[in-house]
């Protein structure tokens, strides 16, 4: 599989198989997503892998706790700006309606659109889930960094034929995660995300992208 493929058939995948990752492929992945770019080479990205009981236990608390209306964890960073401004209030809300629809969940169907979010915390069914944490003294362009440490992941899963999701909605319940995995003092969690094999007969539809010329800008002569 080339670059090109492997960007375009990445997605948000929501429906895995539970066949499990072999352990020898996550390493694999892992090592070559370590070279990654990052600010004057810091790596600071912090990365917990989990598979089987930990993580059949992790889903168990997650979901109960989401299930039983239990307040989210205080929020440790703000997953997106309380007023979001044109464009992006406008792609968010297309991105709600395409999802919901690919489900066949009417937009005011709110305890359905809960149950399709539960989903989650069970990690869509994957098997196997990374948690990518932050040292908290860390600024922005670290952050940057995170990201582009996880596409790498994410990119190199394609090139093993596996899927992923990554999901910030594991930042809600960060202390149930931290029961399960104990992160050192001083680390904070960004997100978590599943991986795992696609169950093709999961629906979905894929999300559009605004036009280059929205984005991007040539300066030349
Ligand atoms: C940092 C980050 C956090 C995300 N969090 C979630 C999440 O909690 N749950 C979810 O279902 N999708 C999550 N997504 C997936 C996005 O919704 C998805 O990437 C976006 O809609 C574009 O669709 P695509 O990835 O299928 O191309 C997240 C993506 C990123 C990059």
């Amino acid at each position: 599989m080339d670059v090109y493929e492997a960007v375009t058939t990445r997605r948000a995948v929501r429906g895995f198989t539970d066949e499990e990752v072999p352990r020898d492929v996550l390493e694999r992945v892992l090592s070559a997503a370590a070279w990654a770019p990052s600010g004057s080479n810091i790596q600071p990205w912090r990365i917990f892998v989990v598979t089987g009981e930990p993580l059949a236990q992790l889903k168990k608390r997650a979901v109960e706790r989401v299930a039983t209306g239990q307040p989210w964890d205080e929020r440790e960073f703000e997953m997106y700006p309380r007023e979001l401004k044109s464009p992006y209030a406008e792609r968010r809300s297309a991105f709600g309606k395409e999802r919901y629809s690919a489900l066949g969940i009417a937009r005011e169907d709110w305890e359905a659109r809960q149950r399709a979010a539960i989903a989650n915390w069970d990690c869509f069914g994957a098997p196997a889930a990374l948690f990518c944490y932050i040292d908290r003294d860390l600024g922005r362009p670290q952050w940057a960094d995170l990201g582009m440490y996880l596409q790498t992941v994410m990119l190199l899963l394609r090139a093993e034929g596996l899927h992923s999701c990554p999901q910030m909605a594991w930042s809600q319940v960060r202390e149930t995660v931290s029961d399960i995995v104990c992160p050192p003092e001083g680390l904070m969690l960004f997100c978590g995300m599943s991986i795992g094999y696609e169950d093709p007969a999961v629906n979905y539809i894929r999300t559009g992208r605004a036009p280059l010329t929205e984005n991007v800008t040539f300066i030349e002569d």
